[in-house]
């Protein structure tokens, strides 16, 4: 067989890259073994690599075992080490990074596209995706831009004002700010705001450092916490409102408007007074998923356009999940956050929200796989020098 008859029938090889050095290491590991599992074998392969926690990238070719397995254990064989970001600059490191680098550029690739199953700062907050487009690798998703926006709460939030939509007040305080003038800090909180409050840092996910604070006496704590997690936390009023997550997927149909599926909603329960860590992860009955949300027809459209708005706003590529909260009694819909690769796990909201809306799994990844190919063909069109006209 010739080479080009040979490209043209040789499968997409998808890299599925999972694990991470987050909090959410663990619920990437669920996310990536349903990911390869529902891949369409008829046209992709698959290769699986793992970032364990301290950051070091590890080819894996058992996709069989990986199957099987509920929860995928990283297989730390030094032969099959990519990657050790935390030596770059030191002699050996080069090495190491620059054989990824040649692994990823090299005609013979062991892969055509990167499928990020990985969440929380150092993954999808742009880091990694910066490091595929250095490398000219096609990946799922958003780019640097949407990556590193749509993790910081503030900065989000304030391109979402921009935008003329609505967020729960909301202050930041820096960490050296803190450190010197805590009191104020609190005192001013205390007169603008309405308890509760809710106390997060601005860059993490899985409700990791997020506080319920009912009374002026406990803000201090919340905020000290929230610290140990970033150098930037947020207060915000907290609303009463339920809460609504909607996923959207871009369209093959460059320029379209994305796909929004219907939205559904999270119900905290069984003693959580909100979406807490321990209500996502520690119990299992911890929150209700309710697909659709019970929502009359004129706020499904109110909320789809916002949604598509948001979308827009903050730049994203390939998909999000748009969370928002909707006040009870007013049914304002306010903006909370989103996230850029949502948890792809068996009870994850987003595949279960475009499969509700009636997008099989397996299509919605082929989906994302050409999207992602699409948008670097696009990319690499483009003239990195000066054309003269
Ligand atoms: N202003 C608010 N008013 C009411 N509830 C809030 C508010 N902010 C946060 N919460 C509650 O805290 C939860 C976690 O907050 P948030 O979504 O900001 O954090 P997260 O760590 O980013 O979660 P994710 O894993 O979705 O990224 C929300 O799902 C909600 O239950
Ligand atoms: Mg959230």
């Amino acid at each position: 067989m010739d080479k080009i008859s040979k490209e043209a029938t040789r499968k997409i090889r998808v890299g599925v890259l999972y694990g991470g050095r987050s909090s959410e290491h663990e619920v990437s590991l669920r996310s990536a073994t349903n990911v390869i599992q529902n891949l369409d074998r008829s046209r992709f392969d698959i290769v699986p690599i793992g970032i364990d926690k301290q950051g070091a990238w590890f080819l894996g070719d058992d996709v069989a075992k990986l199957d099987q397995a509920a929860v995928l254990q990283l297989e730390q064989d030094a032969n099959k080490m990519l990657f050790a970001p935390d030596c770059i600059g030191k002699q050996p490191a080069i090495r190491q990074a620059s054989d990824m680098l040649s692994h990823l550029k090299n005609s013979e690739r062991l892969f055509d596209v990167i499928f990020p199953v990985i969440h929380g700062p150092l993954c999808e907050d742009g880091t990694v995706q910066g490091l595929l487009e250095l490398a000219e690798v096609p990946y799922v998703g958003c780019g640097v831009l949407a990556s590193a926006v749509g993790m910081d709460k503030d900065v989000a939030k304030r391109l979402i004002i921009q935008a003329g939509l609505d967020v729960p007040d909301y202050v930041v305080i820096k960490r050296g700010q803190w450190d010197k003038a805590a009191a104020e800090f609190c005192a001013h909180v205390d007169a603008t705001f309405s308890y509760p409050v809710f106390v997060k840092p601005a860059n993490t996910g899985s409700s990791v450092g997020v506080h319920k604070v009912k009374q002026p006496h406990d803000l201090a704590a919340a905020i000290q916490n929230a610290f140990l997690y970033d150098t930037k936390v947020l207060v915000e009023q907290g609303i009463d409102a339920i809460e609504i997550e909607v996923s959207v997927l871009e369209s093959l149909d460059y320029g379209a408007d994305p796909i929004v599926s219907i939205p559904g909603e999270i119900r905290p329960q069984n003693g959580h007074e909100f979406y807490s860590y321990d209500s996502k992860y520690t119990d299992e009955d911890g929150a209700a998923i309710i697909i659709p949300a019970d929502l009359s027809a004129d706020l499904q459209q109110k909320i789809k356009t916002a949604v598509k708005r948001i979308f827009a706003t903050l730049e994203c590529e390939g998909m999000a999940r748009v969370d928002l909260f909707l006040e009870r009694g007013t049914h304002r819909i306010y903006f909370n956050e989103i996230n850029s690769i949502p948890g792809f796990t068996q009870i994850s909201m987003y595949p279960k929200l475009m499969m509700a809306s009636g997008m099989s799994y397996t299509n919605l990844l082929t989906h994302l796989i050409e999207l992602a190919i699409n948008r670097h063909t696009r990319k690499s069109e483009l003239s990195r020098e000066y054309v003269a006209e």
